[in-house]
């Protein structure tokens, strides 16, 4: 059984879209069992109390630096024997003293075909960059932002009529059922991950296939 992490600043809806797959079994051998917030006003705080989920909150005022707020996180990732930490809307930078604690074990999903438009605004500046198509990414976390290897990704395209509330909307169903995939693969041990580019691990050939 893998134990699941999930850090969420703000609503949660990709929190619960995670819980909701465990719980229909597209997900198995794999429980949340701990989600935490920087934000005692998350939302996501209290979806994880609605599903029964431990959560924590390690605010980010607490700490003197980045680092000292990321190095007790771990401590307390160790203590749980996490194996699989899922960012879900979490709006801080990760340090690489947990980036190193976690290589391939950290996820983070992005609303923009990366490398295409990271950091916090990724629907708004595809929209107003005036992109036909934009979409959503699921990667490992390395050290720079929305930078690491990718997993799995999906296209979208932008209407003329499109707005950042109607894009974000279409673009979060996508990452609902997109996240739970991802983490779906990394439980069953079948993401192989070599440079820069994530293999699926086994199949029939023997031959490694590309995801996404
Ligand atoms: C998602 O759109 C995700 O792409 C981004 O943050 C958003 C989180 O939304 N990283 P929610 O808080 O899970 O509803």
């Amino acid at each position: 059984m893998k134990r699941i992490a999930v850090l969420a600043s703000g609503n949660g809806s990709t929190l619960e879209a995670i819980l909701m797959a465990i719980e229909r079994g597209q997900i198995q051998n794999a429980r949340v069992t701990l989600v935490n917030s920087d934000q005692e006003k998350a939302y996501a705080l209290v979806r994880a109390e609605k599903y029964g989920i431990p959560w924590a909150l390690f605010r980010k005022e607490d700490y003197p630096d980045r680092e000292s707020y990321d190095r007790a996180l771990l401590k307390r990732l160790q203590a749980e024997q996490i194996d699989l930490v899922v960012l879900a809307g979490f709006m801080r930078l990760v340090s690489p003293v947990l980036v190193a604690a976690f290589r391939n074990r950290m996820m983070n999903i992005h609303p923009s075909l990366l490398p295409a438009f990271p950091g916090t605004r990724g629907v708004a500046d595809a929209l107003a960059y005036g992109v036909k198509v934009t979409g959503c990414t699921v990667h490992f976390v390395d050290e720079g932002m929305d930078t690491g290897p990718i997993i799995l990704q999906e296209a979208l395209p932008v209407r003329e009529d499109d707005t950042v509330e109607s894009l974000t909307e279409k673009i979060h169903r996508i990452e609902h059922r997109l996240y739970p995939k991802a983490i779906d693969l990394w439980v069953r041990g079948k993401i192989k991950v070599e440079g820069r580019r994530c293999y699926l691990e086994q199949t029939e050939t023997g031959a490694p296939e590309r995801l996404g």
